[in-house]
């Protein structure tokens, strides 16, 4: 095969060209979506996750309480929101507030409640007028009533969004999804991959047309996954930076895309110019996502 081929596959693919001019802008929507689970789809959007960490350190390096840097991460994910269509992002999923959120003092968490229930009734006009989808995963069994109130009128609100699928995951962890999950499948029947990871989506609240997870964004230095996404994540392309979450500016944001459109995806096959021993064309390997029929669209 000839090397310009290659790199027009690998774009075409949306795996990877590590050529010149890669850039984010060609990762653009699906246009294939009767592919079959064991096909690349041709062209689609992607589902990325964000873990926003450094809104503390950022804050305290101004001599500020810890709240006000998570005022500056809203502004942060206001920004991320707005560009995240324009660089090929179908589905965002931003980590806001996992279950052991819950051991940090009372006031920081009741900043953040009250910073989600402000987020999410001051962005349902503009969700609405960009065609945003807003949604919440996690638990919602701790939340408080007015928080409750803000998520099921946006949820609401927005369902109809094509532009961009937002999820928040506040009081979400990962490990309590896929035990709720397991929990609700038919004792002594051997466990479906199909159907669990059906009931892991439910478990979640969130809706089952999610595609598969693409890209784990991390910010402010750490690298792990914090109990974040960690079923979704298995083939995730993980991308870590030391910028502190307020700090993360929309060029930030595309370098992270543009990485990604660097990176080799396999998904434990070989890649589409790898040749096999005896020298034949290998076929890319399975596409290792199980995603629901309507999630091979691309972004919902
Ligand atoms: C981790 O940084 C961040 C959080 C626990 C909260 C994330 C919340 C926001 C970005 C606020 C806005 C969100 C929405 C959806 C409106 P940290 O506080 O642990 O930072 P540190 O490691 O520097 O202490």
């Amino acid at each position: 095969m000839r090397p310009a081929e290659v790199v027009d596959r690998r774009i075409e693919a949306g795996i990877s060209s590590s050529s010149a001019g890669a850039t984010a802008a060609r990762l653009e929507p699906v246009v294939d979506a009767t592919a079959t689970r064991h096909e690349a789809p041709a062209r689609r959007l992607i589902h990325v996750g964000v873990i926003m960490d450094g809104n503390g350190r950022w804050a305290q390096r101004r001599g500020l309480p810890r709240r006000f840097g998570h005022r500056a991460g809203a502004d942060a994910v206001r920004r991320a929101v707005e560009n995240a269509p324009r660089l090929g992002i179908g589905t965002l999923t931003l980590y806001a507030f996992s279950c052991d959120n819950w051991r940090r003092p009372a006031p920081e968490v009741e900043a953040l409640m009250a910073l989600f229930e402000d987020y999410l009734a001051r962005e349902r006009k503009h969700a609405l007028r960009e065609g945003l989808r807003v949604s919440v995963i996690g638990r919602r069994d701790r939340l408080r009533p007015s928080l409750l109130d803000a998520i099921a009128k946006t949820e609401t609100a927005t369902a109809g969004g094509r532009s961009l699928h937002l999820r928040l995951a506040v009081d979400y962890s990962g490990r309590d999804a896929i035990l709720a999950a397991v929990s609700r499948q038919p004792w002594g029947r051997p466990l479906d991959r199909n159907a669990f990871e059906q009931s892991l989506h439910e478990a979640i609240h969130s809706p089952v047309d999610v595609p598969e997870l693409d890209l784990v964004i991390r910010t402010g230095g750490e690298q792990r996954l914090s109990d974040f996404l960690l079923w979704e994540s298995a083939y995730a392309e993980l991308y870590f930076t030391d910028r502190l979450w307020p700090d993360f500016s929309v060029a930030d944001l595309e370098q992270a895309v543009s990485e990604f459109a660097r990176r080799q995806r396999r998904f434990g096959g070989l890649a589409r110019d790898d040749d096999d021993e005896d020298g034949d064309r290998v076929a890319i390997a399975a596409r290792a996502p199980r995603r629901s029929r309507r999630a091979r669209g691309g972004g919902s």
